[in-house]
């Protein structure tokens, strides 16, 4: 079962009309939030960056925070699997074909939960691949907009080199990943770049800065050239699917000694016992 525009069906029933905004002009927000045990994951954080996404594109809000949770609730309720994805977004409707605002149309509404995919076991112990790329997309990669051309182009070219990810670098500077952002440790440090319109503010990079802090793990938000990553002891990719993932190969060269690190090792398991003791948490609230 899916949820569309206040209802749910089967996926192969739910229908959006061709002249949706989101189909036209991709024009909406999204969010996609991992549920382990059925408990979605950091689901007050993902919420509020949903609103932060509306609010910036101007989309009206259609449900208040208490309906969003009730949504993404039942509808994970509904689900075979226990691990999953809550992916949900946000049109700014269907209306005739003009680049300007419609007036008095509300958005689509869709959201989907799919069994949660997260690398496999042999990925994270062995580390996976990147290579890099100029990140050509617009301006506002704070926003998490539907309009995923830019990433999408730019994560093929990974793709089509059989690695993981695309890092990407704008003047010299690491900004992000195609689908993840980037941490990377030099000297024991570890270092990302700061929030900005840039990158997306992730909710793992989030979690990740707290399970460094809580661990004494040494971070540093601030600036970091393109020579910096090539030279790190450590890359990292972070997303609410990959969790922390290192990348031991960056356009075919080893990293450090090619195969995941100290710091990363300890992050990974600090985040899988920071997950559980949340999830507790959780579960019993929800
Ligand atoms: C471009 C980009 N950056 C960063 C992230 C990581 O965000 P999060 O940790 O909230 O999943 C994503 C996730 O899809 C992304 O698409």
């Amino acid at each position: 079962m899916v949820f569309l525009n206040g209802k749910f069906l089967p996926i192969e029933q739910a229908m959006v009309p061709v002249l949706d905004r989101g189909f036209i002009f991709g024009d909406g927000v999204y969010e996609l939030i991992p549920v382990y045990s059925r408990a979605p994951f950091r689901m007050e954080d993902h919420l509020a960056r949903l609103e932060r996404s509306l609010a910036a594109v101007r989309i009206k809000n259609p449900y208040t925070r208490e309906k969003w949770r009730e949504i993404i609730l039942q509808l994970v309720a509904q689900q075979p699997s226990k691990d999953q994805a809550v992916y949900f977004q946000v049109t700014r409707g269907v209306a005739k074909r003009d680049h300007a605002f419609p007036a008095g149309v509300e958005p689509t509404v869709f959201v989907m939960a799919n069994p949660l995919v997260n690398p496999p076991r042999e990925l994270v112990e062995k580390g996976g691949s990147a290579v890099t790329a100029v990140d050509n997309r617009w301006l506002r990669c704070d926003i998490k907009s539907i309009s995923l051309i830019g990433n999408c182009l730019l994560r093929q070219v990974s793709a089509d080199a059989g690695a993981q990810e695309t890092i990407l670098f704008r003047d010299g500077k690491l900004t992000e990943a195609s689908a993840s952002n980037v941490f990377v440790v030099k000297r024991g440090v570890l270092l990302s770049p700061p929030k900005s319109n840039l990158i997306l503010p992730g909710i793992t990079y989030d979690v990740v800065t707290e399970i460094a802090q809580a661990g004494k793990i040494p971070l540093e938000f601030r600036d970091i050239a393109e020579a910096e990553v090539r030279s790190a002891d450590e890359v990292w990719v972070t997303s609410s699917s990959k969790e922390i993932l290192a990348i031991v190969t960056l356009d075919g060269k080893p990293v450090a000694d090619g195969r995941p690190g100290p710091l990363f090792k300890r992050a990974f398991r600090l985040y899988q016992e920071f997950k559980a003791k949340v999830m507790r948490k959780e579960a019993v609230s929800v």
